[in-house]
C-alpha cells in the first residue's frame, strides 16, 4: 500500500485563500480558567451571551425533545418558521433558519460569492464575516470607521464599485457597539445598486431597537437585502446555534439549496420556538443590561477609561496599546474575571467587556478597582 501523505494533500488541495486563513479564536471557557488558574469564582464577560441563561419556556421544550432524538429534525423547522413569521408578519418562504447567524453568512458566501469577488465592509466589524468571505476566496475590501468608531457610511458609499457584490454592514457593530441610523441607512442604500445584496447583521437587535434612530430593518423592503438576527445573544441560547435570516424569497430560495437539510437541529428548533413564547424572559434580559451597562459605563468613564458608548450587551474601551490590553486580560483573569482583547478585530489597543448577571458586574468592577491603581502606574496614566 502507497504511504499516505496529508501534506501532499494539503498542499494540492487546499486553495492559498484557504491555506493562509487563522483559526478563530473564541472567549476562554470557563472551565478552561478554572483548571489552569484554580479559581472558584468566573464571571465570563467575553462572548456577549446573555448572562440571566436561557428561558425556563426553552428549557421546557428541548427536555421534551430529547425523546424524539432518534427521529431527524423537520427539515422545513415548520414550526419555528411559523412563530417567526407570526412575530414579525412575514411569509414563511421569506425566512433562512441555520446553525447560528454565522451559519445562514456560510450559506451566503457559498451561494452567492465566488473567489475574486469583492465584500465591502468596514475596518473593526464582526471577524466572523472576513473569515467566512476569505474562505471561498473573495476579496475583503474595507473602510475605517469614523473618529467616534462608528461604521463610514459616507466612505463606503464612496467605495462601491462595478466590482461590489456584497455589503456587510453589522448593525449595531461587533466589538465597537455603535449603529448606523435611519438617515445613515437610508443615505447608503441610496448609493447602493439594486444587484449588490447587503448582508445587515443584527445579531444585537434587541438591545439596540428602542433606540428612535436605530433602522429596524423590518420596517423597510429592499428587495437586496438580507437580515440576519440570532437566539445567541438576547435570547440566550448560544449553545444550541440557531440563527435566522429574512430576505426575497427568490433570495430565500437559493441559500435554502445550498443549506444542510437537518439545520438547525431538533433541540435547536424546540428551544428557539420556546424562548420566542417567553417574551417577559427577553423584557428582564433588556432591562438587567441596560442597569449593568450603567454600571460599567459610568465605572469606566469615573476612572478615566473613556468607553465606547454602546447599544448592545457589551462595552469596548481603550486600554492605551496592544500590550496594555493584554496586560489588563491577564490581570483580570488571575481575578477570576475574562474580557476580550480585540486583537483579531484589530483594534489591539482595546478591550471589550460583555454586560453579565449584577454579581459577575460587582466581580469585574471589584477587581477593576483592586487593578486600577498598578495599571495606571505601570505605563503612565492612560
Ligand atoms: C455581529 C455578530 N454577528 C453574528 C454573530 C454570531 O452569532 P451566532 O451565534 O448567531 O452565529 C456574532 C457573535 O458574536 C456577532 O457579534
Amino acid at each position: 500500500m502507497m504511504k499516505a501523505d496529508p501534506a501532499y494533500i494539503s498542499q494540492s488541495l487546499v486553495p492559498d485563500y484557504i491555506r493562509n486563513l487563522k483559526v478563530y479564536q473564541a472567549g476562554k471557557p470557563i472551565e478552561e480558567l478554572a483548571r489552569e488558574k484554580g479559581l472558584t469564582r468566573i464571571s465570563k464577560l467575553a462572548s456577549n451571551e446573555n448572562p440571566l441563561g436561557p428561558s425556563p419556556f426553552a428549557i421546557r421544550e428541548m427536555t421534551q425533545g430529547l425523546w424524539n432524538l432518534h427521529r431527524y429534525p423537520d427539515m422545513h423547522a415548520y414550526d419555528l418558521k411559523k412563530a417567526l413569521s407570526d412575530l414579525y408578519n412575514l411569509k414563511t418562504e421569506n425566512i433562512i433558519l441555520g446553525n447560528g447567524s454565522e451559519g445562514i453568512m456560510a450559506y451566503i458566501a457559498r451561494a452567492f460569492l465566488h473567489p475574486g469577488m469583492e465584500v465591502l465592509t468596514s475596518e473593526n466589524t464582526f471577524i466572523g464575516f472576513y473569515i467566512i468571505g476569505r474562505s471561498v476566496g473573495a476579496q475583503i475590501k474595507t473602510v475605517p470607521l469614523t473618529h467616534d468608531y462608528r461604521y463610514d457610511v459616507k466612505a463606503m458609499a464612496k467605495n462601491i464599485t462595478e466590482r461590489t457584490k456584497i455589503i456587510y454592514i453589522a448593525n449595531p457593530n461587533n466589538p465597537t457597539g455603535t449603529y448606523i441610523t435611519k438617515n445613515e441607512f437610508d443615505e447608503l442604500m441610496s448609493y447602493v445598486p439594486g444587484h449588490v445584496l447587503v448582508i445587515l447583521d443584527e445579531a444585537y437587535f434587541e438591545f439596540a431597537k428602542d433606540c428612535a434612530d436605530y433602522p429596524d430593518t423590518m420596517d423597510y423592503r429592499y428587495d437586496n437585502v438580507i437580515t440576519l438576527r440570532t437566539f445567541s445573544k438576547a435570547y440566550g441560547l448560544a449553545g444550541i446555534r440557531v440563527g435566522y435570516g429574512f430576505g426575497h424569497e427568490d433570495l430565500i430560495s437559493n441559500l435554502t439549496k445550498v443549506k444542510l437539510p437537518f439545520e438547525p437541529n431538533l433541540i435547536g428548533q424546540l428551544g428557539a420556538r420556546g424562548a420566542l413564547e417567553d417574551q417577559p424572559h427577553l423584557t428582564r434580559t433588556i432591562e438587567n443590561n441596560k442597569i449593568q451597562y450603567n454600571r460599567v459605563f459610568n465605572f469606566l468613564k469615573e476612572n478615566g477609561l473613556n468607553p465606547v458608548p454602546s447599544v448592545t450587551n457589551f462595552i469596548t474601551f481603550p486600554t492605551g496599546s496592544g500590550k496594555r490590553s493584554d496586560e489588563l486580560f491577564e490581570l483580570l483573569l488571575n481575578k477570576g474575571v475574562i474580557i476580550r482583547p480585540l486583537k483579531a478585530n484589530e483594534m489591539p489597543e482595546f478591550v471589550r467587556v460583555s454586560l453579565g448577571t449584577p454579581k459577575e458586574i460587582d466581580h469585574f468592577i471589584e477587581a477593576m478597582t483592586e487593578i486600577l491603581p498598578q495599571f495606571k502606574l505601570s505605563e503612565g496614566s492612560l
